[in-house]
Formats: C-alpha cells, structure tokens, sequence
C-alpha cells in the first residue's frame, strides 16, 4: 500500500478545498468549435440554472486543460454527497458560477498535468476533492489536493470512502475520544456517515446502537455491525436509548441528522458524554435548552473535518493512513447501495432527497 506523505496530503484536498471554486470550473458548454481534426469533447452533467435534480442536463462539452499547478484528471467514479443536493439548488454555501456540474468527491486517472506539477504524473490513480466538476468524464483539480490511490482499491470505493471514514475517524478518536467498552450511538446509521460511524465504532471496541427510519436500513446496519438498533419512526428515541443501556444512557452521539432527533439523543446520554454535531440532513438545526448539558455533566462537540484537515493536515493523514490499514485488514467493508451512469445523476441525486440512500451511491463513469 502507497504511504501518504504529507505533501499529498496538503491542505487543499479536504472539503475546504469546496471553496477553491476557481480551480474546477468547467469551460463553457457553449458546444464544439472544434474542426473535425481536432474535434473531442467530453461528457458532463450540467446545472444551467438552479432547480431540482430533473433541471441537470448531459451535454458534450470542451474539454478541460490544467492550468498551472493543476491536472486535469480522467474520472472513473464520483461519489455522491449530501451536499451535491445542495448545490445544483443554490442552497449551499458554496455557489459555483453557472453553468456547472455538481460533484465533488472523485476517483480515476491523470490525464494531463500543468505546468510545475511534479508529484504526480499522466496515468496516476488518484483521489481527488474539487467542490464540484466531478459528474463528468473530466475535472481539473490541485496537484497538492490529491490522494494516491492504494494499489488494487476500485475506483468505485475510492470516490466513496474518504469524506466519509475520514470525517468519522476524526469525530469518534479525536473529538469524542471514544473509548473501548463504551456505548455509542449513530443516528441516520445507515446513510453515508451514519454506516462509517457503525463500522468504525466497531473497529473502536464500541457497543453500537444504529438508529434509523426504518427496519430495511437497520437490517444493513447490523450486517455492518450494529449491536443494536433503533427504529426512531416507530419507537422512542429517548425511552428506548434508556432501556438499551439499562438506564446508563450512551456515551457519544453521532449525529448526521438533526432536526427533532437531536434532543431526545441528547436527552439519552451518559454522565460525561459527547454529543457529535456533524450535519442537519433532516432540514432543522435543532436548538438544545444549555441546562441539559449541565445536568448530563456532558459536552456537545462540532465536527467539521474539512477545517480540521486545513488545520492539522498531518494528523489527518495519520487518521487516513489507518483508514486505509483497516480497510486492508478487512475491519471496514465501504456499502455502495447503488451506481449510476452519469445520465442518471438526477436519480442518484433524488435517492440522497428520499432518503433511500444506504451507504453511498456512486456515478460511474
Ligand atoms: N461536519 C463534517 O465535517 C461533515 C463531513 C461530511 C458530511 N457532513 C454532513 O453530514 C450529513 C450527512 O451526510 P451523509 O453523507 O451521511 O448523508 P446521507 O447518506 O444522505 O445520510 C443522511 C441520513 O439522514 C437521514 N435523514 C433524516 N431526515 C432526512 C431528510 N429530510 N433528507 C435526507 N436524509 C434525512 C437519513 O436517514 P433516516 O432515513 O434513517 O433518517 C439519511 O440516511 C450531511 O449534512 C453532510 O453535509 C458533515
């Protein structure tokens, strides 16, 4: 397995690079002005205006050049986010002029490199973060934002692994400090973050309850380790947290979700407790009564990797590094529930919207 120094894993790779938006902007699908000699052009999905998933198009479009310091590179695989739902929509922070493709987390190969790149070169397998561009068959991206693949790793789970594991890594070990033997629990376990948190509890010596919408999704989370489980449409978050743990309550909360969820989870701790905000899938940010962390004597904690990894790139990379020993090892088994072809990018975006997502879903291309 390829060692990742730190120079690859200079800051600009993680989810802060969403906000280097100059770097992977598409030319312009104005359509071909090439002569027939010269005629390529490449396949993307391209937001036109803000709308729903159904306002994406696929055009051929102009291929892309690297500019200094970037690489163009081939895109196998992009996975897809929460986030992506977001942008086509204008409502995320970050707003791409448009036109733009949607996409931001990819795997495939280098293609052409800019001037004064020196570590990587055409024909490297590569991770890559670029904000969007991804759902298409080429992006531009910073030559120091890119991971090397691991040899034998698929391109379908390398464009799905990283944002992920990685945010959960550094939510469970350096922001909870989970500790073997104590009682976690994962709301929206069996979405994107939610199942790398069941695994990685796991890998920690945790006891894992998934909680979830509904039997189907906590069916996959115990075959990804879940000791117990939740079905919080159907049951009492708060009363049923009580009767799993024997009225200890759990230990760290792991929370992707928000909205109604969040306080009965909190209400549901452990004296010195950690409650992990990590995102606001359900619409709300919920707002907590303070007095509940003093009577709990527990923590809220946030989580937001992509500024810890701008931050501290080289303990990120520590982190990844074990990431990618235990997925070697077998510990971590990465779940793609579905993979589209890049003219299905609105059903895989929709899937995200519904709910119907376990694990991740993946563009191939
Ligand atoms: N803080 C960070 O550093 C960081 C890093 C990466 C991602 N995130 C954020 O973490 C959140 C989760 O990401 P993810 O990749 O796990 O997403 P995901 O795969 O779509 O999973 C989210 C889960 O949220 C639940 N949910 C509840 N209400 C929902 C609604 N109205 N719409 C959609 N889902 C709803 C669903 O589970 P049930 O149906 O079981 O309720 C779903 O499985 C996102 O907000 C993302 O931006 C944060």
């Amino acid at each position: 397995m390829h060692v990742l120094s730190p120079r690859e894993f200079e800051i600009t790779y993680v989810i802060e690079c969403y906000t280097h938006l100059s770097t992977c902007v598409l030319s312009s699908p104005r359509g071909s002005t090439k002569t027939a000699g010269e005629m390529r052009s490449m396949k993307a999905v391209v937001c036109k205006a803000y709308g729903p998933p159904e306002s994406l198009v696929v055009e051929e479009i102009e291929p892309l050049q690297p500019g200094r310091g970037q690489v163009v590179v081939g895109v196998k695989a992009c996975g897809v986010n929460f986030p992506d739902t977001l942008i086509i929509q204008g409502r995320y922070q970050v707003k791409p002029p448009l036109p733009f493709s949607p996409g931001g987390e990819v795997a495939g190969i280098v293609t052409a490199v800019g001037a004064g790149v020196d570590t990587v070169k055409p024909g490297d397998r590569v991770i890559a973060f670029t904000a969007y561009g991804g759902f298409a068959e080429e992006v531009r991206a910073e030559a120091a934002a890119l991971i090397p693949m691991p040899d034998g790793m698929a391109f379908d789970i390398a464009s799905a692994l990283v944002m992920t594991y990685g945010t959960d890594i550094h939510a469970l070990k350096d922001r909870a400090r989970l500790q073997r033997g104590e009682t976690l629990l994962v709301l929206g376990a069996a979405g994107g973050i939610g199942l790398a948190a069941v695994e990685l509890g796991k890998v920690l010596g945790a006891t894992v309850i998934a909680a979830a919408s509904s039997e189907d999704k906590l069916a996959i989370c115990r075959q990804h380790g879940a000791d117990d489980t939740i079905n919080y449409s159907t049951e009492d978050l708060r009363e049923r947290i009580k009767e799993l743990t024997g009225g200890h309550g759990v230990d760290v909360v792991v929370d992707p979700v928000g909205g109604s969820y969040s306080e009965p989870a909190l209400r549901g701790m452990a004296w010195n407790g950690r409650f992990l905000v990590i995102g606001f899938t359900a619409g709300d940010i919920p707002r907590i009564p303070l007095n509940l962390t003093l009577l709990k004597g527990c923590s809220i904690v946030g989580v937001f990797w992509g500024s810890f990894a701008a931050r501290d790139p080289e303990h990120n990379q520590e982190n990844l590094r074990e990431l990618l020993g235990w997925l070697q090892e077998g510990k971590l088994r990465p779940h793609i529930s579905a993979r589209y072809p890049l003219e299905r990018a609105a059903d895989a975006l929709n899937d995200i919207i519904q709910r119907r997502v376990t694990g991740k879903t993946v563009l191939i291309i």
